[in-house]
Order: structure tokens, then sequence, then C-alpha cells
């Protein structure tokens, strides 16, 4: 996604047409105050609008740390989520739910602080948006005065719909996220496909519309079958957003760790993996305890005279 809707070639160098910079350029003005930076021009929540409404695919992966996000970043990847994942991935969790506020907002200041580019969403923990939508836009507010966030990212569809409301009013993009929703992984029985069947597939179409109508500006369709998500894709008017949702989605979102082959142990079966960090990792390492055993490292190139 080009930040003015054009396809973007390449790994996230800007080869925009002169005019279609110009275009870009002038629909967005200096930042005021003196605010701002000369980086690359961020996306936006309204080039998510405009990506859907030119057919032009939407790329999100999560990241957990300053590194990661400055490489997806410079690859191109339009928005960067920090996801309640790092429940798992970071901090070795059994689930996503213990994980909180105060352990998420240090990952996702370090993630804004890497990505020059790409929207950064910061995805809000069970247990700090439930319970009203007052503490939803305290949670909310939070994450984007603490960390440099550029939206939020919360679970549920009709349940949530005030809280989404009330943290667009407060001037806070949100992210929705709707079909199979980790944080109720308990009250769903498990790691379930969802909105299977015509029951499933009407129910997820009315979460879809809730959020919808409650202002989110994107959707997040996790685990649920393709043509259930297709359905949703073509009633929505916001840009749909899939997590094993199949192809039909605006855009497609995946666990970095899972991704890149960092997670050791079972990964879904709709993750592609584009590389295998975690044996390359492992491997480095024996190879940097052998060396140290044999006295091969440091070599001669190593040592200060
Ligand atoms: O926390 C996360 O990484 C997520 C995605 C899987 C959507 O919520």
């Amino acid at each position: 996604m080009a930040q003015d809707g054009s396809q973007q070639r390449g790994s996230g160098h800007d080869d925009r047409t002169p005019a279609q910079q110009a275009s870009a350029d002038a629909t967005e003005a200096a930042a005021p105050y003196g605010g701002g930076s000369s980086g690359p021009k961020r996306v936006r929540t309204r080039h998510f609008a405009q990506a859907k409404r030119d057919g032009v695919k939407i790329v999100g992966l999560t990241s957990y740390d300053y590194l990661s996000a400055g490489i997806f970043d410079r690859a191109g990847i339009d928005f960067l989520l920090v996801g309640d994942s790092a429940g798992n991935t970071v901090f070795g969790y059994d689930t996503t739910l213990p994980v909180t506020v105060d352990e998420l907002i240090p990952l996702t200041r370090a993630v804004a602080r890497g990505a020059k580019r790409a929207l950064v969403v910061a995805d809000l923990p069970f247990g700090s948006y439930e319970t009203n939508p007052r503490e939803a836009v305290h949670t909310a507010i939070r994450f984007m005065k603490e960390t440099g966030a550029h939206a939020v990212k919360l679970e549920g569809g009709e349940r949530s719909a005030e809280q989404i409301r009330r943290i667009v009013e407060a001037g806070i993009p949100v992210m929705a996220h709707i079909g199979y929703t980790p944080q109720s992984e308990h009250g769903l029985g498990g790691h379930v496909i969802q909105a299977r069947g015509d029951a499933g597939a009407e129910q997820l179409l009315r979460d879809a519309k809730a959020v919808e109508e409650a202002g989110a500006f994107a959707v997040v369709l996790e685990m649920v079958p393709s043509e259930s998500a297709r359905r949703v894709t073509e009633a929505l008017t916001i840009p749909t957003i899939s997590v094993g949702a199949g192809p039909h989605c605006d855009g497609q979102l995946l666990v970095w760790s899972d991704w890149a082959g960092f997670t050791s142990g079972r990964i879904p079966k709709f993750v592609k993996q584009y590389a295998q960090l975690a044996q390359t990792l492992e491997e480095a390492a024996v190879s940097f305890r052998e060396d140290v055993a044999s006295g091969s490292y440091p070599a001669p190139e190593h040592e200060y005279q």
C-alpha cells in the first residue's frame, strides 16, 4: 500500500511517480507546531480506506521491539501491531490473558520508535477495556500518550461496539477484532474456528457491521472460513484484515515469530513461514559454543592491540 493509495513496488522505498508524490503531499500539510519528522510519509488510517477503494492489499505484521520494527518498516509493511500475543511470544505465558498494560507499554514504545512509515497499532490487553467504555477510553489514552502508537485494537464485535464508539469519539482510531478472539479462548472452548455455518456467518456479519457503525477504521477477522470473510468484506466499507480468514479480505496480518519461524512448536495452518529463524539461531549458538570451547573464537581479528 502506498500512502496515496497507489501500488508501492520494491522494498519500502518510495518509488512513486512525482505526480503521485505531489498529490500525496498536497493532501497532508506540514506538521503543525514544529512536530513530526522528516522521514517517509506515515501510513494513516485514511490510506486504509483508500487501499480498499483501490483494491490494493494492506500488509501487517506484529512487532514487539525496536529492531524488528525497523526491519519490517524498511520492507514496506503497512502496519505493525504490538499484539497482546507478546504475552506468549515475549513473556512466555500460556495464553494472552495474563499480559498487562504495564507490560505492553514499553514494547509499544520501542516499536513506535522503530517505525518511521508504518502505522503502529497498540493492542488493548484482556481486562483493560471490557468493564465499561470509560475504562476503555482511559486505557486507549494511556497507550496513545505513553507510547507513540497511532491507533489501538480491541477484541469483540457487538459486545465491544460502545467501547469502540467512545474511543473513536476521543480522537483515537480503533482497529476492531472479531471471529476468533484469543482473549475469550476459555469462553470459546479453545482454538476453535469461528463463523462456521449459517448462524455463525450471520453473527460474524452482525459483529462486523456493529464495529463499522461504531467507527472502527478496519477490522481483523481471525480464524474464520474464507467464504464468511468474503461476505463480510463485500458488505463493509472499512477494510477487513485476515488472520487466517482467507484471500478475500482487504489485507493480511501474521504474528511475526510464526511467520519467520522464530516460534518453536506448532504453528497454525494459515501461517506461511518465510524464514526459519529458530533453526538459524540455534545453529549459530551451537557454533559459537563450539568455537569458544575449541579456542577458535576469538581469532586475532577480534582482538584489540
Ligand atoms: O495479539 C495479536 O498478535 C493479535 C493478532 C493475532 C490479530 O491480536
